[in-house]
């Protein structure tokens, strides 16, 4: 149902591990929900465990890496929920809209079955700072089209969103692609690479000339020459976001 994550998401929760301050900005944004439908929920990375929850996920692959204990998964789509109209206090959709191929129909879903409000992490590159492996390395990798494609798209379906900053930790637990821009040995590593889709859907020629740059600019110290302040900073916007829309 998911090619995609049926594909590569074997192994997926080795890498993408839940980052606690994520995790906490989006307790906080659910507020007072106390019913949650976490949409496109993957291995469950985000989702409350004090709340009644109800993950709705396309990949049989990443359903089946859901820890003992998480909450009851559906396999279904953004694009079409098989639930009621307000039958959840809040909907949460973490680091997965870029995947869906209807995304107005699954923000109408999510508006439908919600009831108080629509909580959504992802990234906004250009309002944060410039990212060094896009810039320099891999610019076809940058997602900031398509992510403000997305943003306008949100503000168009969704009405007053809100929108909470987040700096990405030096130390972020969850791989995911900007996770390691001060840590930029990692982007050599094939196994963290797997996990993160901006990679397995890139042009394979271009990948091996942009991480052979990185390379040779890491071993003669050209990458610390330009970037290597980034080192000793504890956390960075890449602009990731929370966005929070209050239906209710
Ligand atoms: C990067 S993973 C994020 C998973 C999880 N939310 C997390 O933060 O760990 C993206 C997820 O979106 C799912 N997905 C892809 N297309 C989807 C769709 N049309 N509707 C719902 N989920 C979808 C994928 O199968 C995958 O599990």
């Amino acid at each position: 149902m998911s090619a995609l994550y049926d594909r590569i998401g074997t192994g997926y929760s080795a890498t993408r591990r839940t980052e606690p301050r994520i995790e906490a900005l989006i307790r906080g944004a659910l507020g007072d929900a106390r019913s949650v439908i976490n949409v496109g929920a993957g291995a469950g990375a985000y989702e409350p465990t004090d709340r009644e929850v109800l993950a709705i996920e396309p990949s049989a692959t990443m359903i089946a890496q859901r820890r003992p204990g998480a909450a009851p998964a559906l396999q279904a789509r953004a694009e079409g929920l098989p639930l009621p109209d307000q039958s959840f206090d809040a909907a949460l959709a973490v680091n997965t809209l870029h995947h869906w191929t209807d995304l107005r129909a699954g923000l109408r879903e999510l508006r439908r079955v919600a009831r108080k409000r629509i909580v959504i992490f992802m990234r906004d590159p250009p309002s944060g700072e410039p990212f060094w492996l896009t810039e320099d390395y891999l610019p076809s990798l940058d997602p900031s089209r398509k992510n403000s494609a997305i943003i306008d798209a949100i503000r168009g379906e969704l009405s007053s969103v809100e929108s909470l900053p987040f700096q990405l930790p030096r130390d972020c637990a969850d791989g995911l692609f900007a996770a390691y821009w001060a840590r930029p040995e990692m982007y050599l590593d094939a196994e963290i690479r797997r996990n993160i889709s901006n990679f397995a859907l890139a042009e394979e020629g271009e990948l091996a000339k942009g991480l052979a740059r990185l390379r040779a600019d890491l071993a003669s110290g050209e990458w610390d020459r330009k970037y290597g302040d980034l080192r000793r900073l504890e956390s960075l916007d890449l602009g990731h976001r929370v966005l929070v829309a209050e239906l209710a």
